[in-house]
């Protein structure tokens, strides 16, 4: 047996515990990490790999960023806990901060992507009666086709996922599904039921679909069109936010303001579950006191984390590197002279390799080995490989986790 390295639990004892103790909700690639510092992880066993997941894109700024973990620590002597039932001294400095960094008026914070669409829906509909004069239960709410927004039952109630969705209806209903990357779609419904639909909400690049890159223009038409119909424009920015995509917000592309952003994973750095949503003061004052929140919801803890986690995406110029770093990705993979190589997709450091089954080998396959190869990345669906390192990574690292790449994909031809 390897000698243990990080913790005192080996490899094949933690894939046995989880197995054995844990629901089965995930299938997870059979590697289990112990320790984890900037783009790098480590199993017990001590071997290292490059991560190209980044926790579906939450760890942005690296594993256990010392800034970051300072502030945890720091906050954490201090205080973590009050509820909302108390003001803090950390909530409303975070607030403006987070407000004045990403150019909204205000905040609603909450702790995971799926709470943060929630509270976009529930606030969608609020704006929707109070502010357009929807008849009361009569809004509606548009998705696209192929969406990932989380996993309550309300949002599963908008997916067409049925691995998603499949035996947990009945479902919320006031929601209509367009298809993805189809302006003509919304405008059809728009004009037929747009006196009653409060909001479209939509992930600016899919990323569990695939990191699934619309039209140049999708975005600003959408909005545009939103707006002809008193339509409030929402961006699930959970995956595409914080600098991912070479821009600070994935809508930034097109230079658009969406009257609701909602904001998880990297807005903390991956060290605790904090999400938000943005938007202006007219929309988020429809939202009075008591009727939305969560006890952990702007914890001084996480406003803390919060903070240092975009202070480090703006400080290290993470925006700026993930654009330049992307585009060398991209333009690596395309050199990649195999059959198995279908399309290269993506913006940024979120991007996305299409593979064609060859002799029986699949993502799946790829993945298990590039693994055995020192790189962690996973199949989303059955064919495609999102890679996605934190933004931390150099040059150099980079180049080198291509290398590795390249010879897992070519090892199979
Ligand atoms: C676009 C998008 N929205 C929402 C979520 C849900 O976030 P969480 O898993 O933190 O609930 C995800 C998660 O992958 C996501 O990609």
């Amino acid at each position: 047996m390897a000698e243990l390295v990080y913790g005192k639990i080996s490899s094949q004892e933690s894939i046995r515990l989880e197995e054995t103790y844990g629901a089965h909700n995930y299938h997870p690639l059979p590697v289990v990490i112990a320790k984890g510092k900037g783009p790098f992880v480590w199993d017990p066993e001590g071997n290292q790999y490059y991560d190209f997941l980044s926790a579906y894109s939450a760890v942005n700024q690296g594993h256990c960023h010392p800034v970051i973990i300072q502030a945890l620590i720091d906050q954490a002597r201090e205080l973590t806990l009050t509820s909302r039932a108390f003001f803090n001294n950390k909530l409303g400095e975070y607030e403006k901060f987070i407000t004045e960094f990403f150019g909204y008026e205000m905040v609603l914070p909450m702790n995971t992507g799926a709470e943060a669409v929630e509270t976009a829906m529930k606030l969608s509909r609020k704006w929707g009666y109070q502010k357009k004069g929807i008849p009361e239960n009569e809004a509606i709410l548009i998705f696209a086709e192929n969406n990932f927004h989380g996993r309550t039952i309300s949002i599963v109630s908008a997916s067409t996922d049925p691995t998603a969705y499949k035996e947990y209806g009945p479902f919320t209903p006031g929601i209509e599904i367009i298809p993805y990357n189809d302006t003509a779609a919304l405008e059809k419904i728009l004009a037929e039921k747009g006196d009653k639909v409060a909001a479209f909400i939509v992930e600016p690049i899919q990323g569990e679909a695939g990191v699934y890159v619309p039209d140049a223009g999708y975005l600003k038409k959408c909005l545009d069109i939103c707006h002809q119909h008193n339509v409030l424009f929402v961006a699930d920015e959970v995956q595409t936010g914080i600098a991912r995509t070479g821009r600070l917000l994935a809508s930034d592309w097109e230079d658009i303001h969406p009257d609701i952003v909602i904001l998880g994973k990297a807005i903390s750095g991956g060290v605790l579950p904090v999400s938000a949503v943005l938007s202006s003061r007219e929309i988020m004052m429809c939202i009075k006191p008591g009727e939305h929140g969560s006890t952990f919801g702007g914890f001084p803890l996480a406003c803390a984390v919060a903070k240092a986690a975009l202070e480090v995406i703006r400080d290290e110029h993470l925006t700026e590197k993930a654009e330049k770093l992307g585009k060398i990705f991209r333009a690596e993979m395309e050199k990649i002279d195999s059959p198995m190589i279908e399309l290269v997709r993506g913006k940024g450091l979120l991007n996305a390799v299409i593979i064609k089954p060859t002799n029986g080998v699949e993502a799946w396959d790829v993945c298990v080995k590039m693994k055995e190869n020192g790189v962690l990345a996973k199949p989303t669906h059955d064919h495609i490989i999102r890679f996605a390192p934190p933004l931390v990574i150099t040059e150099k690292e980079l180049m080198d986790a291509i290398k590795r790449i390249k010879d897992t994909i070519l090892s199979f031809s």
